[in-house]
Order: C-alpha cells, then structure tokens, then sequence
C-alpha cells in the first residue's frame, strides 16, 4: 500500500512549533500523548459490548456532578492519565470524573502545562452506539506552581477560556477524527487504520457564518429564558416568520458530534442556563450530602449556571470554535472571556456560525426581548384547555 502524502499530526505539530523558535516541544509531546490516548479509547470505544471491562471500572458508580459513571467513562479517565502523567510537561491534570485535581505521582517531573479533559463526553449515548469524544483543553501552569513544584490545586486551574494554549476533541464515529487548534486555525486528523496515524485531512476548518441549523433539547423549553425562546421560535416559524427562511433541528445529546457537525458544515448549537438552573436550590433533606436535581446537577452549583462545565466542555470546544471563524458565548457575553469559579463550574453555551450566535446575543441584550412571550412553547400547547 503506498503512503498517503497526507501529512501526520507530529509533521502538522512540527511545522506550527517553527511558528516559535523557543518552543521546547513539550506542547507537542503532551499533545501527541493525548492523541494516544485517544487512540486507545477508540479502540476501546469501537469493542463495544466485547470490551473487557476492569472491576474497577464496574458500572455504578456517580462522579462529582452526580451522574452514573459508565465503565467507559472511567476507563477513558485512566487512559488519559496514565498517557500524559509520566512525562514530564504536566503540573496537574482535572477531569469530569475526578472531584479534586490529579497530582502527577512523585517519581514523575512536574512540567509546565495544565491538562484539563471531559475524557468521554456523550457517554449516555454509548449504548445506542452513536458518536462520543474525548474533550481536551491545555493551560500554561501558574508560575509559582512550576517554580515550586507544589501539588496543583483548583485554584491553578480557575483561567479563563481565552489563555488556553491548545484545546480539542476526538470524535469516535464512523471514523475517528482529531479536531486540534494551538491557537493559529483549526485542524482536523482522521486515524488511518492501517497505520494507526492520525492523518492531516480537514487543514483548515471554518464555520460558515451563516446556516439554516440549529440544535437545541426541546424537551427543556419551558424552562428556557425569553431571548431563547423567541429565538427558536423564529427558526420554527421558517420562511413565513420574521428570519424568511426554513429551519432544520438536529439534537444528539453529544456535544462533541454537535461541534463536530457544526465544524463540517455550519449550524448553531444550545444549551441555554435556564429558569430550573437560575431558581434557589431546594434545601437539603435531613441528613443527606449534596442534593441533586433530576437533571444531574448539584444544588450548590445550578445557580446561574448551565448544563455543560466550562472548563472542559465549553472552554475547549468555544476556543476551536473561534479558531474556526464562530462564535461562542454564554448568550450574555463571550464564553473564552469567563473567569471561572469553580473546577466543575457549569455554564450556558450558545456557539456555531458567527451571525446566528451574534443574533442570539443580541436578543439577550434587548430588554424588550426578555419580556416576549414565547408563543409557541409556552401558549400554543396540544394539551392546553
Ligand atoms: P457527558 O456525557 O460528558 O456528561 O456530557 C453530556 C452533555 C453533552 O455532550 C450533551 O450536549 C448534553 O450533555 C446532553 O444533554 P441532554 O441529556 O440534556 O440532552
Ligand atoms: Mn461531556
Ligand atoms: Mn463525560
């Protein structure tokens, strides 16, 4: 079988580090680990129900946000971990599925990079057998972390979207891809098989800046705040409502394959705060920890908050989305520019091609807006009398 002249991820690596003579190559070398690891849970990924599934992977457990931790969630985790710890380029690590940061073990060097992953995201969707992917986003340490030496604590990680170094995904579909920006575009790998490479197809991703697709969980609409609400129902009301255009709705519950999409060919994508996230918690029953709403969030973080966590889904995946030419934002102001507060901080996430995101800000920012009834989800109902 003859080469392809298509280029590896370790040429494309190289070639951008030229872009900074003073570059040691640990960027490169972390990013070529996680890109192991991936490929290792995608083949993980790809045995489905013939995995070998370790004990302690057993189905069961919750993590921290009080979700069911499929066995592949956990062992995704430990791939990741075990690919990046031993080299030497990272001070720390934080992952959905771990509720503290991880310490790098001792007989290991500490380095100079924050590695930050959501290690299988879409994870419910892994018994139907549609895509999931891994989520990565790389911080520059604080200083006085790699000085000292000291064990990474939440704090380090608490910088905004906008100072990350390297972000992506992999997607584990049909194909496996490698979505990646070191800050300068976006490019996209497909695993070749037969060589076990990930391959340089997609060399310069960008989002249309206009679409006709949008993707939200409808099931949440009555939840949803007014400038969402009118915004979808102008996209229902298709070319004889006020856009003058036909809509089409897409929802797979896996961000990862909604980014992926809207990276292909353009779309927007929402998962709004709303009214459930933005009401005080119910106080906790006598006796019980953190209590949890049905949705999987725990009390003590839903306010003003979202269903997605900001620094390993919304910060990674609206840094490649930028990269590529659109737009992310909480609806209220740009994601990349949040200072988080928390590890497992959630937010509301609007992103995808530029004009649709920027006409979403725009109703936010109408006071007009926020008063609109929404007529078609919260009036015209089948059930009402
Ligand atoms: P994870 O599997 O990592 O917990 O993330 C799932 C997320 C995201 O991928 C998806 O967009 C969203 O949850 C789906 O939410 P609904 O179940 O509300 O549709
Ligand atoms: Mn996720
Ligand atoms: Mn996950």
């Amino acid at each position: 079988m003859p080469l392809s002249k298509k280029r590896t991820l370790t040429q494309y690596l190289i070639e951008q580090r030229r872009r900074f003579p003073q570059a040691s190559g640990e960027l490169n070398a972390l990013i070529l680990d996680v890109s192991i690891a991936c490929k290792a849970i995608a083949r993980q990924v790809a045995l489905g129900s013939l995995a070998r599934v370790p004990e302690s992977a057993a189905a069961g457990a919750t993590n921290v946000q009080g979700e069911e931790q499929k066995p592949l969630d956990v062992i995704s985790n430990e791939m990741l971990i075990r690919q990046s710890e031993w080299s030497g380029h990272v001070a720390g690590m934080a992952s959905e599925e771990m509720e503290q940061p991880y310490q790098i073990p001792r007989p290991y060097a500490r380095g100079k990079y924050l590695l930050v992953f959501d290690p299988l995201d879409g994870s419910s969707n892994i018994d139907v057998n549609v895509s999931v992917g891994t989520i990565f986003s790389i911080l520059r340490a604080p200083d006085e972390l790699v000085d000292t030496g000291r064990d990474a604590v939440e704090a380090d990680f608490l910088q905004p979207g906008a100072t990350q170094v390297a972000a992506g995904y992999a997607i584990y579909g049909p194909v496996t891809m490698l979505v990646l920006t070191v800050g300068d575009g976006v490019a996209g790998f497909t695993l070749d098989p037969d060589l076990g490479e990930f391959k340089l197809t997609h060399p310069d991703i960008r989002i249309p800046a206009d679409t006709r697709e949008f993707a939200i969980n409808t099931s949440n609409s009555r939840f949803w705040e007014p400038p969402v609400k009118r915004y979808v129902d102008e996209c229902l009301a298709g070319a004889s409502g006020p856009r003058g255009k036909d809509f089409n709705m897409r929802w797979i519950a896996s961000m990862v394959a909604e980014a992926h999409r809207i990276l292909m060919r353009g779309g927007v994508f929402l998962y709004p705060r709303d009214s459930r996230m933005t009401a005080p918690p119910a106080p906790p029953a006598a006796g019980s920890s953190a209590p949890r709403s049905g949705n999987g969030h725990a009390a003590a973080e839903t306010l003003n908050a979202g269903r997605l966590r900001l620094l390993y889904e919304a910060n990674p995946i609206g840094f490649v989305v930028e990269q590529a030419g659109g737009r992310a934002s909480t609806g209220r102001q740009p994601v990349l520019g949040v200072k988080p507060t928390a590890l497992h901080q959630r937010i509301g996430l609007v992103l995808g091609s530029r004009h649709e995101v920027e006409r979403i800000e725009r109703y936010h920012a109408e006071p007009s807006a926020r008063e609109a009834p929404a007529p078609l989800f919260a009036e015209r109902s089948l059930f009402r009398d």
